[in-house]
């Protein structure tokens, strides 16, 4: 048996959560296999009940879970950055969910975006998830001279930062600082180089902008470097800007890519939109010997929160991400597959993609193929 947290979170959250629990009881329903789900209603709502982003002892009893599944977070009545980084950010950070794992695959039945040249898209993304300009260390300053001090916190290490700032003559500025340690940095590519052996994959994607941030992505590479070497898997380094050129122009160049951060972040929208959309992609946020938590990648998308317009297929293969994450790995087929059929039917398809289907009767139509013998 297996302990679940699901968080579903704001706007669409809740909408596309209940179309992959429907499938995961589908799975229950045809494997042998138990699921015990506990809900745990954290995102706007909550914070503006009682002010409160997320408890000490609700990341006590989610850290009793074998994994945890959200929807989404954000909300337009609330400020840019309280529930991302108050929820979303501090799970991740909490739980030291160092990799991001985003595999970018478009299915056949899936309006390809880069019409015509029937390109094969299947490519993993693995992103770096504690660290680089998402650590929240920065601030602002108005006039003369000024000192912030700030910390650092993760499971593996404590850095203390304190920043003098000297305002010559200019009135105001704000900063924030990126951060790789090794290792941060060596894990997450450690993880890539892992994943690409076992996939028996023959080239690795390096990501940075090791040319103008030479600091931080400098550090990256030698760890890069390291790894190829341990692995004997041919890498090659890639300047963010030029990666979106290329995922765009030749996707099926790319096999793996492991990628700081920020890049990874705004990479995978793209990749999403070579997916089919935002509603097709997505992603894990693993600690191997932790608590891993699954979301789509997308948003809360507030505007169509409500409408059951949302995509709910995102959130149904992130829930097969999970039970592959936890070695369920044919419930896990069970899930990629019937998802596969669907798409491949073209009957079931919802706005996004200039279909007329709603969000549940696309679990629906999954869940049917779930429990179909064929
Ligand atoms: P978004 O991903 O919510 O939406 C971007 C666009 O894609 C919108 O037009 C939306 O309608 C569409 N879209 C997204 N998911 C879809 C789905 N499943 N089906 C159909 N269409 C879908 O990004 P945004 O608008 O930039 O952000 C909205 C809020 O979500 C903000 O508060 C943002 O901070 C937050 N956000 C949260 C996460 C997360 O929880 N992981 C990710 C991205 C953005
Ligand atoms: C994502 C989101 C988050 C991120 C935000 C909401 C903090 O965009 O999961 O891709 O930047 O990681
Ligand atoms: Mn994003």
């Amino acid at each position: 048996m297996h302990k679940i947290g699901v968080i579903p979170g704001d706007g669409i959250g809740p909408e596309v959560i209940r179309e992959a629990r429907k499938v995961l009881d589908a799975v229950m329903e045809k494997r042998d296999l138990s699921l015990e789900f506990e809900e745990f209603p954290l995102g706007a709502g909550h914070y503006l009940q009682t002010g409160e982003t997320v408890s000490e002892e609700t990341l006590q009893r989610l850290a009793r879970k074998k994994a945890i599944l959200l929807g989404a977070m954000g909300d337009p009545r609330v400020k840019p950055g309280i529930l991302e980084k108050g929820i979303l950010l501090r799970l991740r950070f909490h739980f030291d969910q160092y990799v991001n794992l985003r595999p970018v695959r478009l299915y056949e039945g899936v309006p390809n975006p880069l019409a015509g040249k029937n390109k094969k898209i299947d490519m993993t993304v693995v992103r770096e998830n504690t660290e680089d300009f998402y650590v929240g260390l920065g601030g602002r300053v108005r006039g003369g001279l000024s000192k912030s001090a700030f910390e650092l916190i993760r499971r593996a290490y404590e850095v203390k930062f304190d920043v003098g700032i000297d305002l010559q003559n200019e009135t105001e500025l704000a900063f924030q600082i990126g951060v790789i340690s090794r290792h941060g940095a060596r894990r997450v590519i450690e993880y890539a180089f892992q994943l690409a052996k076992m996939k028996e994959l023959k080239l690795v994607t390096s990501v940075d902008k090791a040319n103008v941030l030479t600091e931080v992505y400098g550090l990256w590479r030698e760890e890069v470097d390291v790894l190829a070497a341990k692995y004997k898997i041919k890498r090659e380094f890639q300047y963010v800007d030029a990666v979106a050129l290329h995922m765009v122009r030749s996707p099926e160049r790319f096999q793996l890519l492991v990628t700081p951060n920020l890049f990874g972040d705004i990479l995978t929208d793209l990749g999403a939109a070579l997916q089919g959309g935002l509603g097709f992609a997505p992603s894990g946020n693993i600690n191997p010997s932790g608590v891993s938590m699954f979301e789509p990648v997308h948003g809360s998308a507030p505007d169509i929160a409500g409408k059951k317009k949302a995509n709910p297929v995102g959130a149904i293969l992130s829930a097969g991400l999970m039970l592959d994450t936890i070695g369920e790995k044919e419930a896990a087929a069970d899930i990629e597959r019937a998802v596969m059929q669907v798409l491949k039917s073209r009957k079931f398809r919802t706005a996004d993609i200039g279909g007329k289907t709603s969000t549940p009767k696309v679990g629906d139509a999954i869940v049917s193929r779930v429990l179909s013998r064929r």
